[in-house]
């Protein structure tokens, strides 16, 4: 790569299929990791030219390969020459910002790192934003802005008191939206996921992180035979079975919000946060009973102790994005969410190795 013009894209590729409509230019920010590869083909299927700036360093190029159209920089937001590289040579009509590093317990024992990546990262995309005029920005928040639930299920409203650094991270850069929509007119949507799952339905892509410390993907590594067994963090919570209880939404459902958010925007929608969840819980063990059932594996699991931070349940109340944005999730049931992981899982063994 290294006879190329600084800001010259590292892949293009050309279109198998025609667009719907020319929708224009979106940069999409970690576009080659789990939830952003689903996002680029849903928005290349909506028509929107996609351009994606990633630094592969938690990403995969075999997650957007073949799926669409797009253009690819590699690059890191923190260094802002190659950002604003890429913004001289587009005129986006919008940002969709899923950059970032994502595992919390390594946020704890590395908060500068954390900082870095989510923080100034996400700063130097904001002043690229500025400088180009960008009008509108989609950005990937998260549940744990609320930190401890006071009330279940959890609404936009409630206190947002994050109880480590990747929390705090996110919630810094949602303030820094607000000050920008105030200062810049930015418009902007913070959608705080609750917990990503499932794969696309064809079974061509899917979660592949590593480590991987999600419940469904252990599960069908349990039931692959690549683990032995998959430890449950605590079975003593004040819950009907004992175990940890949470809002999953599918990482399709979670593609589609975010070419939802880019419309609600462009049609003068209001601005602010969202969630994105189901509103309905599911425990640790009723998971794993439908991993069991749609591999028709057994998944042999053991109690271990609970993790620290870990609250009992985590549910949206997931009215906003319905009564605002119009959005309602379509394939997250809970087996619709496994059957199409266990697809992703069964035919890529080895993820994208
Ligand atoms: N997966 C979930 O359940 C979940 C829940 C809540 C919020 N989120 C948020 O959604 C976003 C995507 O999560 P994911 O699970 O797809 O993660 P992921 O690790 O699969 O994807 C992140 C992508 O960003 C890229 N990246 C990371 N740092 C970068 C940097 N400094 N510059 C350029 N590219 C960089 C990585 O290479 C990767 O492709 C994250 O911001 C995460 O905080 C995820």
């Amino acid at each position: 790569m290294s006879d190329r013009l600084p800001g010259s894209p590292t892949h293009e590729t050309t279109s198998r299929l025609p667009s719907l409509k020319p929708a224009g230019e979106v940069l999409v920010t970690g576009g080659c990791g789990y939830i952003g590869s689903h996002a680029v083909r849903a928005l290349c299927e909506a028509g929107y030219h996609v351009v994606i700036f990633d630094s592969l360093a938690t990403g995969h190029l075999e997650s957007v390969m073949g799926s669409c159209d797009f253009k690819l920089y590699q690059g890191d937001l923190q260094d802002l020459k190659a950002v604003e590289a890429v913004f001289a040579q587009h005129r986006f009509q919008g940002v969709i910002h899923f950059a970032g590093l994502t595992l919390v317990g390594e946020s704890v024992r590395d908060p500068e790192t954390y900082y870095g990546a989510n923080v100034i990262g996400g700063l130097n995309l904001l002043a690229a934003c500025k400088r180009h005029a960008v009008p509108r920005f989609v950005f990937s928040s998260t549940a744990a802005v609320y930190g401890e639930p006071q009330r279940v299920p959890i609404a936009e409203d409630h206190a947002l008191r994050p109880i480590n650094p990747y929390g705090r991270t996110k919630l810094a850069f949602e303030h820094a939206l607000e000050s920008y929509r105030v200062a810049h007119d930015l418009e902007y949507v913070a959608l705080r996921y609750f917990n990503a799952a499932g794969a696309h339905p064809s079974g061509t892509t899917g979660e592949a992180h590593d480590p991987e410390t999600h419940l469904i993907p252990n599960a069908f590594r349990v039931a692959l035979g690549q683990k032995d067994k998959l430890i449950v963090h605590g079975r003593d919570y004040e819950t009907p079975d004992g175990t940890a209880i949470r809002d999953y939404i599918h990482v399709w459902d979670l593609a589609l919000a975010h070419v939802a958010s880019l419309e609600h925007l462009a049609a003068g929608g209001e601005c602010g946060a969202f969630n994105l969840g189901t509103g309905a819980g599911h425990s640790v063990l009723e998971v794993i009973r439908m991993c069991e059932q749609v591999s028709g594996r057994t998944i042999p699991h053991e109690i271990g102790p609970r993790r620290p931070g870990d609250p009992p349940r985590l549910v949206a109340d997931a009215e906003r994005v319905r009564r605002i944005l119009g959005f309602r999730p379509e394939r997250s049931d809970l087996k619709t969410i496994c059957e199409d992981a266990w697809r992703w899982h069964q035919a890529h063994p080895g993820a994208y190795r």
